[in-house]
This record gives structure tokens, sequence and C-alpha cells, in this order.
């Protein structure tokens, strides 16, 4: 190469390198913003963590760390790197982008990460859905981590007692500690199973039963020793009316009572699809329905639906639209009084 060809691409290097910082800059400018402070709920819409970037964190479920304090909300990061995010929160309306807690890697499909924390073991329990493209795999996949934040470190996926799963919820009774799936099943969801975890929350057992549900996306509460199961129908990222089934065990019977979304004119679940139902600490029943308005597909700024649940005196569960709520609809729990 003559020197006048080095000197024009070196020149061309440098704009090359130029545009390149220039358009970089642009995007992140476009994909950051200010980040903002928020006081309430607003579902739908954009939903900036503490990067001033849209929450990327969906068909998931939040626990609470008493030790530590905090929230964490797990979901499907579907930017890159695919897998499962993590964001903190003391408060459930600002959100501490806590980065990808588990890489997805080979995995083809990776879905509805559901977290628990093992307070005996003092370790984090992430369930998931593991899949191929085409679904047909469909099989459960269990990650463990020290640390809320990750990594999690995948230790097994398989077929629950042979069984078809897809779509996950997660049930954690309060007083016993012991964790159950309830998982979209055989014949490509037609049903939906429930199964009982292992004290270590790291296996499934053989108590697994069909419980006749119908039949994604499952969300469980428990009132007044009534199991509320709440789930979709099988629409593919197009919402649909969901329903709701009751039960006097958690295993079931369980028997369907509708669509709880009271006054959804869109008859979508309020342009939505459940999934997790997470009852915040410090207050009485104060049931927080989780939702993923997916707009069509699984993408990172797909968005989500918070609205309180209520379930009835008569004991029925409603949803209502709310544009913007927040916690002072729920009764604060009475401390109890020092001795
Ligand atoms: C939905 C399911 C989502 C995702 C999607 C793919 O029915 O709830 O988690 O699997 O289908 O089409």
């Amino acid at each position: 190469m003559n020197s006048i060809n080095r000197s024009v691409s070196f020149q061309l290097s440098c704009l090359r390198a130029f545009l390149v910082i220039s358009l970089s800059g642009i995007f992140f400018q476009a994909s950051a913003q200010q980040p903002t402070t928020y006081t309430s709920f607003k579902p739908g819409g954009k939903w900036l963590a503490d990067d001033g970037v849209h929450i990327d964190c969906h068909g998931g479920n939040i626990i609470y760390v008493d030790s530590l304090r905090t929230f964490y909300w797990y979901g499907e990061h579907r930017g890159l790197p695919r897998g499962a995010s993590c964001y903190s929160s003391t408060d459930l309306y600002n959100w501490k982008n806590e980065g990808v807690v588990l890489d997805k890697g080979e995995i083809q499909i990776f879905e509805r990460p559901k977290v628990i924390y093992d307070e005996k073991n003092r370790q984090y329990v992430m369930w998931f859905h593991y899949d191929g493209n085409g679904y047909t795999i469909a099989e459960l996949g269990v990650a463990v981590s020290k640390s809320p934040t990750g990594p999690f470190i995948i230790k097994d996926h398989y077929r629950p007692n042979g069984h078809e799963s897809r779509d996950i919820g997660m049930y954690i009774d309060p007083e016993t500690k012991k964790a159950y799936i309830g998982y979209a099943a055989d014949h490509t969801n037609l049903t939906i199973r429930m199964v009982e975890l292992s004290d270590d929350y790291l296996s499934t057992t053989t108590n697994d039963v069909d419980i006749q549900a119908h039949c994604e996306g499952p969300g469980i509460l428990k009132k007044n020793n009534i199991f509320y199961l709440l789930t979709s129908q099988c629409s593919g990222w197009t919402p649909n009316p969901a329903s709701y089934y009751t039960a006097t065990n958690i295993m079931g019977p369980y028997s369907n009572k509708g669509n709880p979304f009271i006054g959804d004119a869109g008859n979508n679940s309020f342009n939505s699809q459940p999934c997790y139902i997470f009852k915040i600490p410090g207050y009485v029943d104060a049931y927080l329905y989780m939702g993923d308005r997916w707009n069509g597909g699984g993408r990172p700024d797909s968005e989500y639906v918070f609205l309180p649940i209520t379930i009835t005196g008569d004991g029925k569960m409603e949803l209502h639209w709310y544009k913007e709520w927040d916690l002072s609809f729920f009764t604060p729990q009475r401390r109890r009084p020092a001795r």
C-alpha cells in the first residue's frame, strides 16, 4: 500500500470510528432516558428502571427477602443476552436493574422464570420453562444461586413425572413453606397440573395431579383457606379472557368460576396475560396481579399490567382497571404492640 492509500485508509477508519461512536450515542439516547421517581403504578406503558431503560423482566415473579428488606423481581430478559433478568426495589415502584442473572446460552426457549428463596439453605431457586423452537421439548428447568442477583447455575431440566410442561406458576404456603408449581401440561397445554416440590425446592415430587383447569399463565393465591387459581386461555402472545378456579386444597378439585376481569371491554384481561400473584407483605390481603402486555410478541419493550386483586365478601375474585393506583389501596397490617 502506497502512502496516499495508507492515508485514505486511515481517514476512512477515523470516519468509521466517528460514525460508530456518534450512532451508538444517538441509539443510547433513544433507549435510555432520564430516570424517573415513581410514587404509583401505571399499568401498561413505559416503566423505567434506575438506568433510564424500560424494565425488561417478563413472565416472572416478585419475592420479598425479609433479611435484606428488599423486593426482587425476576423475569425473562428478552433483550440480549437472553435469559433471566433481576431488578430490586424497596417500594415496588422504583426498580434497580441488577442485570441478567441467568444467560440462557444454547437453550432455544427460556420462559416464565419463577424464583423462591430457600431460607433454610440460604439459596435462591429458579424454576423455568425449558424448551426448543416449536415448544415440543416442553420441560421444567431448575437453577440455583447463593445470591439474589445471581449468577443462577442450571442444575437440571426434565418433564415432571413424564408430563409436558410449558407456562408455569408457583405458590408457596406461608405456614408450611411448601412450594407448588402449576404447569400448563399435556397435549399442548390442554390442562394444568399441580406438582409439589421437595423441601429444598430443587426437585419435583410425585404428588402431581391433573387439576383440570385450562390452560396457561397460572397465578395462585390463598384466602380464607380457599385457593384461587387464575389462568389465561391459550392464544400465544395475543391476550384473551382469563378464568379463575377455586378449591379447598391446592391439589384440587377445582371449579371454574368464570372471568374475574370486571368491565373488561376488550374481553382480553385488560390487554394482558397473567404471570404471577404476589402477596405484598405488610398489608392485609394485598394481592398484586402481575400481567404481561405482550403487544403481539415477547419483546424487550413488552409492558406490564400490575393491578390489585380483590376477593369480595362472598368469595369472588375481581380485578378492576385503574389507570393509576398505589399501595394506599390496601389496609396496612397492624404492627404487634411492643412488649
Ligand atoms: C403464550 C405463553 C408465553 C409464550 C407464548 C409464545 O401462550 O403464555 O409464555 O410461550 O405463548 O407464543
